[in-house]
This record gives C-alpha cells, structure tokens and sequence, in this order.
C-alpha cells in the first residue's frame, strides 16, 4: 500500500491535483482510497458528490471520504475521559467529564483527531493500493505529520515514570501486603498494570503511522504554483519536512504557462535548491472549463508507479 500526501498553500490546486491522482491512478487499475483532512472540504466538489465521514464508492476502484474533524475530536476527547474514567476507577479526581465542552477546544485536539482518523486508515484500509490524502493548511499538516514522533517520545517517558510508581507500590507491597486503595487492588507489576498496557497500545499504534510515514511508500507531495507567494509557504513546507526528517518525494509546479516561463523557473530553483531526489511535475494551467475537475488530461501519476 501507498500513501500520496498532498501539501501546498491555500488555492496552488492540492485537492484538484490528490483528486486528479486518485482517478488516474484508479482508471490505471489501481484501488484507491482519497481522504479529504481540509477542514474546509472540497473534494465532493471536485468529484461531484455529496460526500462524509465514511467512504463512498465512486467507481469499482475509487472510494472517497471527507474526514469529520470535528466529530473525531469529541470522539477522541469522549473516548480518553472513558480511558481516564476505566484506569482510575478507584478516585472520582478525574471526573472530567465537566470540562468536556472546555476540552473540545484545548490546542492540539484537532491534530490527535486526525491523526487518529489516519491511524485507523492505515490500520484498517489494507485492501487500497493507494491511500490519497488532501490534506489541511500547512500549519496544520505540519502538525499532524510531527505528531506521531512527538507522542511516541512521550510515551516512553510516561511509561519510565509509570514504572517507577509501580516499584515504590511493590515496595509497599512488600512492607504492608496488598495494596488496596478505596477497596480496589492496585497492580505493582507491569504485566497486571491497565495503564501501562493503555500506553504499548498507544505506543504501538503511534509508532505505526510513523514508521509509514517514513517508509517509502509514502510520497509527501508539495504543489505550488509559478508565483512567489506560493514559493514562501512551499519554502517553508520544506523546512518543516526537513526538520521532521521526513523526505520530500515530488513537488507540482501547477498551473504553468509557457508564457511565465522564467518566473516558473526561478520559483523551481529556489524552491529546490540543495534538495536532492524529488520529482518536479509541470502541470500546464488548464484553459477548460468542466464540471468533473478530477477528469484531467495531464498525467500526474508518473512519479508514484
Ligand atoms: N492546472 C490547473 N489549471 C487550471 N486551473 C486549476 C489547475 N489546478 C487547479 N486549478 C483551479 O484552481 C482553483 C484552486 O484549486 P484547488 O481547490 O484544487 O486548490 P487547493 O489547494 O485545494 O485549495 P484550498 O487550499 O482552498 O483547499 C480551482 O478553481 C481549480 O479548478
Ligand atoms: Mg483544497
């Protein structure tokens, strides 16, 4: 299985050019999934179709979602008071469910959200050839993309102190026998511990999508267009792969006219300088105008078979 993530500023032609891809590449007889993460949508737009939170078949190999955002984060904030209410089931401290409103907009909901909604694609959309993801601006993305390595990191850390607590139990333990805290048996040993069973799962599943994202079989995809306005964000998209160390596979000049040659140049050098390996697409600006804007006649696939 594939993965095609594409980056770019708002408006350069990422959901006409993911939308592109997935058909092509389902017309090349391929099994693709494309997945809008764009909080503001478009894909139903580019397909024609009224489209939600579960996938839709469009043709015998071409399935396409838009991602709930915002059902996802309260399902994700639900879900973690469930956790926090099962794990420590012997203190009401933890009743969070006041602050459940509150929590909906804390910072970084909306990035666990999606990244749970990738987790479970990647987990349980095995049978696709190609996942195709549209993805959010680029503050957001970058985010999300960060994510699995940052979690994973404080996980580890979370499971050195957890640890740690469950030693000082058995020394307890070994002091005064069981250790029963408001009638409920406390676990001293990992293998009886829920939270640190909570936290290999987590830890697995994060450890998951990053190691896919890392593989390569995924392609990060960076569109812009033959501007400089675009050049700067895509500049900075760059970076950020960069500093996630995450590699950058094709970069889409859309958009191009032969009549903007030079400009569509320099963007590509500076936009490309000192960066080796990816594949630069031309895609011509198109002076056509239909209602199906997946249905294009430029191959954008080349770089992906
Ligand atoms: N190669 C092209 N030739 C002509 N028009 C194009 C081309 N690619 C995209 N467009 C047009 O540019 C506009 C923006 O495209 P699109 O919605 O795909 O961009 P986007 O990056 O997904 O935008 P947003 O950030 O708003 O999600 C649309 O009107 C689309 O039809
Ligand atoms: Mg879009």
């Amino acid at each position: 299985m594939k993965a095609l993530f594409f980056t770019g500023k708002g408006g350069v032609g990422k959901s006409t050019l993911a939308a592109a891809a997935a058909w092509q590449l389902s017309e090349r007889g391929f099994k693709v999934l494309a997945v809008s993460f764009d909080p503001a949508h478009n894909l139903g737009d580019i397909y024609n179709l009224q489209l939600g939170h579960k996938k839709k078949k469009f043709t015998k190999n071409l399935y396409l979602q838009e991602a709930d955002l915002d059902k996802a984060a309260s399902a994700y904030i639900a879900q973690n008071i469930d956790i926090l209410n099962e794990v420590y089931s012997y203190t009401r401290a933890f009743n969070m469910d006041l602050y459940f409103k509150v929590l909906r907009y804390s910072p970084g909901v909306e990035e666990y959200a999606s990244l749970t909604i990738m987790e479970e694609i990647f987990r349980s959309e095995t049978g696709f050839d190609y996942l195709v993801f549209d993805t959010p601006p680029t503050g957001l993305t970058l985010r999300i993309l960060a994510l699995p390595n940052i979690t994973v990191t404080w996980i580890d850390r979370l499971r050195r102190i957890r640890k740690q607590i469950l030693e000082k139990r058995y020394t307890i333990h070994n002091i005064s026998g069981q250790y029963i805290e408001k009638g409920v048996r406390l676990a001293y040993q990992e293998e009886d511990d829920r939270v640190i069973k909570k936290l290999d799962e987590l830890w697995k599943r994060y450890a998951g999508v990053y190691k896919i994202l890392k593989s390569d079989n995924t392609k990060l995809c960076v569109v812009f267009n033959p501007d400089y306005l675009s050049l700067r964000e895509s500049q900075r998209i760059i970076t950020g792969f960069k500093d996630l160390q995450l590699g950058l596979h094709v970069a889409y000049n859309n958009k191009y006219q032969d009549s903007l040659s030079d400009v569509a140049q320099e963007v590509e050098q500076r936009l490309l300088n000192g960066t080796t390996g990816v594949d630069l697409v031309r895609v011509p600006m198109h002076d056509y105008v239909r209602e199906s804007a997946y249905a294009f006649d430029f191959d954008v696939t080349a770089p992906f078979r």
